[in-house]
């Protein structure tokens, strides 16, 4: 549970404002302290010092001179000076121009180099130029310039010679014989620290017109852009058919590189760069949802990276997590693999039975089989065994084997680490691969099974628990102190909660007089803060029951934060008493609007808003966050809205989280008739396919202004229908117009409604892999992926084909 504890503080050192206006230019004699910046002239740039803080027990934090997006509001690094040579600390730094001329980093009050533009001072004269002839410009591409003052077009030295993981718009990879460098990217350490990783972006050393994606330790790239044919590269597709981007290639006796520009820059932010994960990536600036939304990939299945999940890992492409520990192995670093630093992958929980001994070996090892993989690593061919188990003895008798595949009567076998092994759809062509085990790890199958499935429900409560101490252990600590009540924790994004004394939530709500609503677990009040802030305080009853919901509550929403779910401001735990504060939402739940026939209409736009919105707040529970959380009870009286109508995820007392390691986990039935996934009644271990069927039930009430449970609709020949099947028989034949809520009068859009419609229905689908994914779901609102006709749900049709007659 180490990695609990090592909890990432990320500080941005958000730097106040200067009397003196913000600048983008250095100029000799001025200096850039730890609180100031420069911002280019657009404000796209800002360039100072920021913190990335890895506050363990030892709260150590590392500073960093860098360039970040300074016009969107989530702290996006581009480029960093120092990567791999953190500050430790921000006392007396300085940015300036030196006495010869280059940019350095210094310490004021040692007057010591700490960073230079020009290297360790040793490469050449340069520099040797008076100082008061240079400027430091940051420039509107993003680019740091150092510039001859009264000629700007003579450059000195330039951070897009430099570049990080960030591939700015008009910067170069390759190679320019004035400066003698060989620009490229490489990719982070982890999805944290700037530090250099293992991936890199550059021209083919081979000498081929083209660009390449290399892992540091082998020679071979795992992804290429396809041969420069003067026009494009063929594996960049989108440049080929819908162009946004002019990617162009300069090969000339002075220089070879790679850049590209875009065709209309004004339309949107582009992030693009060389993801911790070793693909290319490139994110767009959405608005909307105030984060960046991933366009493309390269290469596109994060499987083909160069060992993407570490050695003796399984990648698969298909199901989150991506990648899975081999039978027999645990992660090597939970804190790295957290952190998407999959470098050190996985190692053996018990070692090998293998005795070397002069020419004779002696194991005990056993092999379990594991089926439908693919393996790209090279292997040793064995010639002699005849036979499959000739083979496996082929493997025991050397101590360094670690795995063997027999096939088509060629019998492979593996030594030492084990990368790049894929999980692939049984129909293919997958292999069989017997790995190499400890008779420890392989006792007895049928007793293995089960202590599979009770590793994975404890590992689950354990994990979650952990955290939970976590809290309290922080808030006994704060309390001893009696000093501030701000726990700050969690990652980029996630504020601090505050912890509240029952005393004052007690004035805040007036003695609990003024009640918003109740439930199972507990009653709703209104309160307002010191500033005047509203907020929902809700007060659990049922010490058992409420226990496990604040839990849960503490520990999912906790730490996550995003516009579309709602914000838990703090908490309050004094004795048996367990309360939780929430911002207060004017607008109320989403089904007093849709259901309640005194309330006032929600327009088509609001509702098209209300379930793209719902998709984000899902897809970032789903996926963005550290751990996985399934909220398991999505319905319209969970979707508050606030201003605007903008909805907001709510109740999180149901919530389950799932680790890392896990894509399933198994739990009891909860949730609400009606939007119960089938995977609930056939009981197997849920994913977070259970939202998305209930999202998709959601979709349907949004759309009719009605619980679907009981929609009478006249089809013609007076029967009543449920309304999902109805739903999927009227896309089938194209008109879903009479789909609409009556009310509406046809003020709609009807290609949202169409969307609206098929994508209800691919959530709703019975098999959980036929559903999309909310991130899929969000491409699709976003124009970024395509959608077909959705087939017609056949569990469904059955239910309703049996009860039609008592539903009226
Ligand atoms: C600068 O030097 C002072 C005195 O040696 C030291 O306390 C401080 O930590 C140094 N700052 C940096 C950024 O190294
Ligand atoms: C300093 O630069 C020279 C020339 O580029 C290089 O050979 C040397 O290894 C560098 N030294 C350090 C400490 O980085
Ligand atoms: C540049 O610096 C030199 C030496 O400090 C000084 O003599 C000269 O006047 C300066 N030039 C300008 C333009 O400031
Ligand atoms: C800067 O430009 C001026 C005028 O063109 C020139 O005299 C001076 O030598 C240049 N300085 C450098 C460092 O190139
Ligand atoms: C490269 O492989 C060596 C030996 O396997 C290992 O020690 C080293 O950490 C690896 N380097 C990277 C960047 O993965
Ligand atoms: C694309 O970029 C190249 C080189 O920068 C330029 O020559 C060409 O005109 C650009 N094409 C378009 C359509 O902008
Ligand atoms: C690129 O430049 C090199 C050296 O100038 C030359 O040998 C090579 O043929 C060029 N490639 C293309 C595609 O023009
Ligand atoms: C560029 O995008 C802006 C904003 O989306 C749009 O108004 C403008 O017409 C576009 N220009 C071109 C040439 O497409
Ligand atoms: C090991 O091999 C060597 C040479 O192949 C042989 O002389 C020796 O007798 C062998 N030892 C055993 C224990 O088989
Ligand atoms: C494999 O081949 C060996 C020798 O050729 C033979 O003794 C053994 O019975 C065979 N095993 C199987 C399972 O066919
Ligand atoms: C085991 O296999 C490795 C790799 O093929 C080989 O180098 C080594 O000599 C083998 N060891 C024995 C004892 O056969």
């Amino acid at each position: 549970m180490l990695y609990i504890l090592i909890v990432i503080v990320l500080l941005i050192s958000l730097s106040i404002p200067r009397s003196y206006g913000v600048t983008d230019t250095i100029a000799p004699g001025q200096a850039l302290t730890v609180h100031d910046k420069l911002v280019s002239k657009n404000g796209r740039y800002a360039l100072g010092f920021f913190e990335i803080g890895v506050s363990s027990s030892q709260k150590s934090s590392n500073w960093y001179l860098g360039i970040w997006f300074y016009g969107v509001p989530k702290f996006t690094q581009a480029w960093v000076a120092n990567r791999d040579k953190p500050i430790k600390s921000p006392t007396s730094l300085e940015l300036e121009i030196y006495h010869d001329g280059s940019l350095v980093v210094l310490n004021r009050s040692t007057s010591s180099v700490i960073w230079s533009s020009h290297g360790n001072m040793t490469r050449n004269n340069k520099f040797a130029s008076k100082s008061n002839d240079t400027v430091a410009v940051l420039l509107n591409s993003g680019n740091l310039v150092l510039c001859n003052s009264s000629n700007p077009s003579i450059v000195l030295w330039q951070s897009f010679d430099h570049l990080a993981d960030t591939f700015f718009i008009g910067a170069k990879i390759g190679w320019d014989e004035a400066t003698g460098l060989n620009n490229r990217l490489v990719s982070r350490k982890n999805s944290v620290s700037p530090a250099s990783g293992r991936y890199h972006l550059e021209l083919d050393p081979s000498g081929v017109d083209q660009v390449v994606l290399t892992a540091s330790n082998s020679s071979v790239p795992y992804w290429s852009s396809g041969v420069w044919n003067g026009q494009y590269f063929p594996s960049f597709p989108e440049s080929i058919k819908q162009p946004v981007a002019n990617m162009s290639f300069v090969n000339n006796s002075h220089q070879k590189y790679f850049t590209y520009s875009l065709l209309n820059e004004s339309s949107y932010v582009v992030y693009q760069h060389l993801h911790v994960t070793g693909q290319l990536v490139t994110f767009v600036w959405i608005d909307g949802s105030q984060d960046w939304s991933p366009v493309n990939a390269y290469p596109k299945a994060r499987c083909d990276v160069y060992a993407a999940c570490g050695p003796f890992s399984v990648c698969n492409d298909d199901v989150p997590p991506h990648c899975n520990c081999l039978k027999g192995f645990t992660i090597r670093s939970p804190e790295d693999w957290e952190l998407d630093d999959r470098t050190g992958g996985c190692l053996r929980k018990n070692p090998l039975g293998c005795i070397a001994n002069g020419n004779t070996t002696s194991s005990t090892d056993k092999f379990y089989a594991m089926t439908c993989v693919s393996l790209s690593q090279s292997s040793n061919k064995i010639v002699a065994p005849q036979n499959i188990s000739e083979c496996a003895q082929a493997c025991l008798d050397n101590c360094s084997c670690t795995a063997y595949s027999f096939s088509n009567g060629i019998c492979s076998n593996w030594h030492e680490e084990l990368l790049n092994i894929r999980q692939i759809q049984c129909s293919s062509n997958g292999e069989t691969l017997y790995l190499r085990l400890s008779a420890k790890d392989l006792p007895n199958l049928q007793k293995n099974k089960r202590g599979f499935i009770i590793g994975l429900a404890t590992g689950t409560s354990v994990a979650t628990l952990s955290l939970f101490v976590f809290i309290m252990l922080t808030l006994i600590l704060r309390k001893k102190r009696e000093s501030s009540i701000h726990i700050s924790y969690g990652a980029q994004g996630c504020n601090g909660m505050t912890v509240f004394r029952y005393t004052d939530l007690q004035r805040a709500t007036k003695k609990f007089s003024e009640k918003l609503g109740g439930g199972g677990f507990g009653s709703v009040f209104k309160g307002f803060l010191n500033d005047s802030t509203t907020i929902a305080v809700k007060r659990l009853d049922h010490a058992c029951q409420g226990e496990k919901q604040f839990r849960a509550e503490v520990s999912s929403i906790g730490i996550i934060q995003h516009i579309n779910l709602v914000k838990l401001v703090g908490f309050c735990c004094e004795g048996a008493r367990r309360l939780l504060v929430y911002e207060h939402m004017p607008n109320g739940s989403l089904d007093i609007h849709l259901f309640h026939s005194h309330a006032a209409l929600l327009e088509w736009s609001t509702r098209y808003q209300i379930a793209w919105g719902v998709a984000r707040g899902l897809a970032y529970l789903h996926e963005s966050c550290r751990a996985c959380v399934i909220h398991c009870d999505i319905k319209p009286e969970n979707i508050l809205l606030g201003d605007s109508f903008v909805p907001k995820i709510a109740d999180f007392g149901m919530a389950k989280f799932l680790g890392r390691d896990f894509s399933r986990v198994l739990t009891s039935m909860r949730g609400t008739i009606g939007y119960l996934a089938p995977e609930w009644i056939s009981g197997v271990a849920i994913t977070p396919k259970v939202d998305v069927y209930a999202y998709g039930m959601v979709l349907l009430e949004i759309m009719s202004g009605r619980r679907n449970s009981c929609v009478p609709c006249s089809c013609g020949n007076n029967h009543d229908v449920y309304y999902p099947v109805h739903v999927a028989q009227k896309i089938l034949e194209g008109d879903v117009r009479s789909l609409l809520d009556h009310r509406l009068h046809d003020n709609v859009n009807l290609k949202e409604v169409e969307i609206v419609c098929k994508v209800a229905c691919w959530c709703i689908q019975d098999n959980e892999f036929d559903r999309p994914t909310m991130v899929e779901v969000v491409q699709i609102f976003e124009g970024l992926r395509e959608i077909n006709i959705p087939p017609m749900p056949r569990l469904l049709q059955a239910i309703a084909g049996s009860s039609s007659s008592t539903c009226s």
